[in-house]
């Protein structure tokens, strides 16, 4: 069992990776709690592990907490900096650490930079971690907080997207964020009545597609929504990506899968066909009201995880409680989107 030490501590935080909705919320969450009840003090690592390897840093104090919890972004920046393609970057990290006399390091991110986090975690750097991304692609949690907003936003997008539809008589093909999970495609496509959503998990090929476009043209609907996610893949083409250009961690920008899509859908159905792009609009922006609650229960479990002494370890909502998990289990793979959501989906593909 694990003990509650109530003494002071100095810790370090930082948001890695993509920005999301609901960072803030965490980082205000974290330093309240830490400052108010544990008399803590925070520095808070600009842009993510550059933040760390650079010293580059402020110190977190109330009056930066203020007025943040609604605000999307995050207050300390973000970066995909990774220190195992810097010259002595992990050697840089610790002994910067030491230098900032830290006790504990909060790391906010996704699979990437929790990733960083885990190895600097078996190099006895005390650690915890909160898990963070619009594409929900993070195991050992039922969800990360940013997909809500995300699913939000591109919702309302494809309900936009519907009724010029309609009145063009024409195929729009949305596509969403989704590298190597199709979340956000599925539940906007399900919440925004899609005919189609093509999601990296079930590869299929453009017949299909095809195939209900036409359908609904025979019943007289001369409209279709098809949602796609970025990272999907037609078996014909595979994924596309926009650049051949990685980042530190090896990833490469996706996109286009839509506008191919849409051309297909014209030539073959005859039917006008637009794509839309809905890109970073999904991760910008105010948090919904349940992303501030998710960011915030992680936030206050991150800090009584630090004092508990719980390191190498994540926030995780299981059911509805906060939970420790360890962030090898959070990183193994990408979670993929359940079978089970997906034909609920499909029951509307006709
Ligand atoms: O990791 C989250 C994500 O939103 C992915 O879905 C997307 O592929 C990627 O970030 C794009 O990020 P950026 O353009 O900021 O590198």
């Amino acid at each position: 069992m694990s003990v509650l030490i109530v003494i002071q501590m100095r810790i370090g935080v930082l948001t890695g990776g993509g920005d999301c909705p609901g960072l803030n919320a965490v980082i205000r969450a974290i330093g309240r709690k830490g400052i108010v009840q544990y008399k803590d003090e925070f520095i808070g690592l600009k842009n993510g592990w550059a933040g760390l390897m650079n010293l580059n840093y402020i110190n977190l104090e109330r009056k930066n907490l203020s007025g943040i919890l609604h605000l999307g972004g995050t207050i300390l920046g973000s970066s995909r900096t990774n220190p195992e393609k810097e010259e002595g970057g992990y050697e840089r990290a610790i002994e910067n650490f030491k230098k900032l006399k830290l006790d504990a390091l909060i790391v906010i991110g996704g699979n990437d930079t929790l990733g960083v986090a885990q190895k600097l975690h078996e190099m006895d750097i005390p650690v915890v971690g909160v898990p963070k991304t619009i594409d929900n692609d993070i195991c050992a949690t039922d969800m990360t907080f940013g997909f809500d907003t995300a699913v939000s936003i591109a919702t309302e997008a494809i309900d936009r997207l519907h009724t010029t539809a309609e009145s063009h008589h024409r195929c729009m093909v949305v596509e969403v964020m989704g590298r190597h999970a199709g979340w956000i495609a599925t539940y906007s496509g399900i919440a925004g009545g899609a005919d189609f959503i093509l999601i990296p998990e079930e590869p299929c090929t453009v017949d299909d597609i095809i195939e209900v476009v036409k359908g609904r043209i025979e019943r007289g609907k001369l409209f279709s929504i098809i949602v796609v996610a970025e990272g999907a893949t037609l078996l014909e083409t595979g994924v596309l990506a926009q650049s051949k250009e990685m980042d530190d961690f090896g990833n490469v920008r996706l996109g286009g899968i839509g506008d191919g899509l849409a051309r297909v859908i014209e030539k073959r159905t005859g039917i006008e066909s637009r794509a839309v792009v809905l890109g970073h609009v999904q991760r910008g922006g105010t948090p919904t009201a349940y992303d501030r609650v998710l960011g915030t229960k992680y936030g206050i479990a991150a800090i009584d995880m630090v004092h508990k002494g719980e390191f190498g370890m994540m926030t995780a909502l299981q059911g509805t409680k906060v939970r420790p998990a360890p962030i090898l289990d959070g990183i193994k793979e990408s979670k993929a989107v359940d079978k089970e959501t997906y034909e609920v989906a499909k029951a509307f593909f006709e």
